[in-house]
Order: structure tokens, then sequence, then C-alpha cells
């Protein structure tokens, strides 16, 4: 059995007296939820006070990006090695807004996710289809070049360990998630991969996430789908009594 995930993607939202006010918040909210792994991505500057904020907790910290290289000159850019020792334990790769807006390749996925998991950090590893994939009939073949690419060379046992998110660019931020068949009937496509290129350990292992205008009133009939094993929610991740009742309801 594959233990719930759910993961709140910040995105550029949240100063460290925000982020700290949160955690303390929703470490409350969601005492005695047993069984279930919990994870906050806010933006760089505030994850070593979140993961002090919520140390002894369930909650663990990710990060939304890290760069491959260990250290040098690259200006704007952090290492995995740096993100472990400000407390995070996840890193968010190859999300959508930094494929389209800072132009993450299928390539430069791959080397981020490699870099977090040599450094300790577990991958959240972003794949999903645009409107116009979609209409084209593309999804899979969408789905198929984001997984070939972006965990080349990994083992099936490093798979087993990483997490996948599934969101389908016209789902974000739009208020139309896809519905529980949509999604269903793209994690069976991505279990399905995962087990014909990685194996069984990694196609039973690794948790795929659904991710796009995911709330509270829809993460029961997502989760209803056999291959949904939890969210990565943006918007609705933002308030602390919201995001507990994604997670209590999606559990
Ligand atoms: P929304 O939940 O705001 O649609 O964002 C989804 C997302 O991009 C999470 O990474």
């Amino acid at each position: 059995m594959r233990t719930p995930f759910f993961a709140g993607n910040w995105k550029m939202f949240k100063t460290v007296a925000e982020a700290t006010a949160f955690a303390n918040a929703f470490v409350e909210d969601v005492r005695g939820v047993d069984g279930v792994d919990l994870v906050l991505a806010p933006p760089f500057t505030a994850i070593h006070a979140l993961a002090g904020a919520t140390q002894g907790s369930r909650v663990a910290v990710a990060s939304q990006d890290v760069y491959w290289e260990k250290e040098g000159a690259f200006t704007g850019e952090v290492s995995a090695g740096m993100l472990v020792e400000a407390g995070a334990r996840y890193a968010i790769v190859g999300h959508s807004e930094r494929r389209r807006l800072f132009g993450d390749s299928d390539a430069w996925v791959n080397r981020k996710a490699r870099a977090a998991m040599s450094a300790g950090l577990v991958p959240i590893v972003c794949i999903g289809e645009t409107l116009e994939e979609r209409e084209a009939g593309q999804t899979f073949d969408v789905l198929d070049r984001q997984i070939t690419a972006g965990l080349d060379g990994f083992a099936g046992s490093e798979v087993a360990g990483l997490v996948l998110a599934y969101e389908p660019v016209w789902a974000i931020g739009t208020g139309r998630n896809a519905t529980p068949e949509q999604a269903g009937e793209a994690h069976a496509h991505i279990r399905q991969r995962l087990r014909q290129w990685f194996g069984a350990e990694a196609a039973e292992g690794c948790r795929v996430l659904y991710g796009g205008s995911v709330k509270a009133d829809n993460i029961a009939a997502l989760r209803g789908q056999p291959d949904v094993d939890g969210a990565l929610v943006g918007g609705a991740s933002l308030d602390p009594k919201s995001f507990a009742a994604i997670v209590r309801n999606g559990r």
C-alpha cells in the first residue's frame, strides 16, 4: 500500500512570517491525522524557517526547484545540498510554470531530479500536457516523453522512492480540474508505463499525485481513482484550514 501524499505548492506566495504562522496553525489542524505524508513547498526564502516551525511534526518541507550543480558561478540558483542544509526533504522539479516561463526542458528536469536524489532529497517530478496537446490527442505521448526523458538513467528502486505529479496544464489555477475519469485514465497510463519501463517495484512504490484546481470538495472523487495517490495543491494550500480539509477528505 502506498502512503497517501499531499503537498502544498505555495508558488511565489508567503513571507517568512506568513509561512511560520501557517505552520503553527496547520500542524494543529492535522494533529492526529495519521498514515499520510504531508509536505509544504514555500519560496526558497522561507524554507529554513518553515523547517524549524514544523520540526517534530509530520509535516516536511520541499523546495519548488533546485539546480544540479553543487556550487559555483550560477547567479540566482540554489543547490540540492544547500536545500538539505536549510531543512528541505523534498524538491519539486519540472513544474509546468518552470517549463513554460523559465525554459526548463526535459533534460534539465532530469539533471535536477538526479541532483536532488543524490543529495538525499526526494524529487517530486511534475508532468502534464497543455490544452493544445490534449485537444490534439497527444496527452499520452507528452506524458511518455516527460517520463522517459525526465527519469532517464533512474533505476527502478530509485523511481519507487520518488514522487510524480500529473498536472494537466489546463487545470492549473483555472478552477477547471480534470474529471476523476480524466485523471484516472492518465494515472493508470503513467502507472502502466512505470511498470513497463522501470519494473514492478517502481510501479507499486512510486506515488503519483494529481495537481490542478484541487479543492476540499473535489479531492475525494479524484482519490476514488485507484492510481491517484494524493495531490499537489496550489491555491487551496495557501490557507491552513483549506489544505487541512483537503488532507482529511482525501486521505
Ligand atoms: P492550483 O491548485 O492552484 O490549480 O495549482 C496546481 C499546481 O500548480 C500545483 O503545483
